[in-house]
């Protein structure tokens, strides 16, 4: 039976082939798309949403729900410089489409309690919705399966800060919060598993946009802004933490190695905001997550490149593409 699931996102760039994993590998029952505060634009990564919808063939077809438009009390931050509007410049007609009415962390909260236990999360922003959506019910902790969050590090580096990573430093307070409330957590953080195993590298780009699919181009272009900004800090490559969050909820066996942790966030440091601590066992602290620590790199991209190869056709026309 494929894994019913909804998809927490901040969509741009790979946020996109994370929607894509979940709109079209056949393991994936997607039941929701929730849009929090984080890559750019808030209404641009609705954009992104029924672009990615569409580019998959799949427009209309799975709800969007509008959530948090910042984090619980602080500033939006954004990553604009990092991936310019998170579509490459990618457009599309977008009249007659509707987002939901209902507020995205109503319908997380009524979805799990509508099917406690049988729902997972793949959460790949800052964690605001899910943090609002235990504020509203604490249920819904209890009424989700597994919650898959794409945040932090394990003891290096940030990216955003040296300390932070993105998507914990957009909203540290929710992340603390989510950590504390005891989901079935699984971590894919951004360093070092994302650096070392989730970074295609020009070969790899290159035989991807070889494949000459409309998604195959969707992907190129979507990752086109970040494969410049990461040229300038070093990283030789484009960076995919969000679609392997989705993949590894979907393919259990691409994970080499999970281990227990305690996972806390950091949010009164002076340097340190959002900064992950994740204690491995031997500080004497309970642990509350799962962290990947190791996944085969190899069929990850195989799994990509097969999911990119496959010949959709978009409902809408494209403009760029
Ligand atoms: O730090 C990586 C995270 O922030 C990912 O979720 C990606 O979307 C990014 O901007
Ligand atoms: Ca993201």
């Amino acid at each position: 039976m494929a894994t019913p699931l909804i998809i927490d996102t901040d969509t741009a760039q790979d946020d996109c082939v994370a929607l894509l994993v979940g709109l079209l590998d056949p393991e994936a029952d997607l039941r929701a798309i929730t849009m929090v505060a984080g890559n750019v634009g808030f209404e641009r990564q609705v954009r992104n949403a029924f672009l990615t919808s569409n580019v998959a063939g799949r427009l209309g077809e799975v709800p969007v729900y509008l959530g948090c438009r910042g984090p619980l009390v602080r500033e939006w931050v954004s990553a604009e410089n990092v991936h310019g509007d998170g579509s490459g410049g990618l457009d599309m007609d977008v009249s007659g489409l509707a987002t939901e009415s209902e507020h995205a962390v109503d319908a997380l909260v009524r979805m799990a309690a509508e099917h406690p236990g049988e729902l997972s999360i793949v959460a790949i922003g800052p964690l605001t919705n899910i943090a609002m959506a235990l504020a509203k019910d604490p249920s819904f902790v209890d009424n989700v399966k597994s919650l898959y969050v794409m945040g932090g590090s394990n003891n290096g580096r940030g990216n955003i800060t040296a300390a932070a990573e993105f998507n914990f430093y957009v909203d540290p307070e929710a992340a603390k919060s989510v950590f504390a409330a005891g989901f079935d957590v699984t971590v894919v953080p951004w360093d070092p598993l994302t650096l070392r195993r989730a970074v295609f590298d020009q070969e790899r780009l290159d035989r991807i946009a070889a494949l000459g699919t409309p998604l195959a181009a969707f992907f190129t272009r979507v990752c086109a802004a970040t494969l410049e900004f990461d040229r300038t800090v070093g990283i030789e490559g484009t960076t995919h933490p969000d679609s392997l969050t989705a993949a590894l909820l979907l393919h259990p066996e691409l994970v080499r190695k999970v281990s227990p942790y305690h996972v806390d966030v950091e949010t009164a440091g002076e340097l340190t905001r959002g900064y992950s601590a994740m204690s491995w066992g031997v500080h004497g602290l309970e642990a509350n997550a799962r962290v990947v620590e190791e996944i085969d790199a190899e069929a990850f991209y195989e799994y990509l490149v097969a999911l990119l190869s496959r010949p959709t056709e978009p409902n809408r026309p494209i403009r760029g593409l």
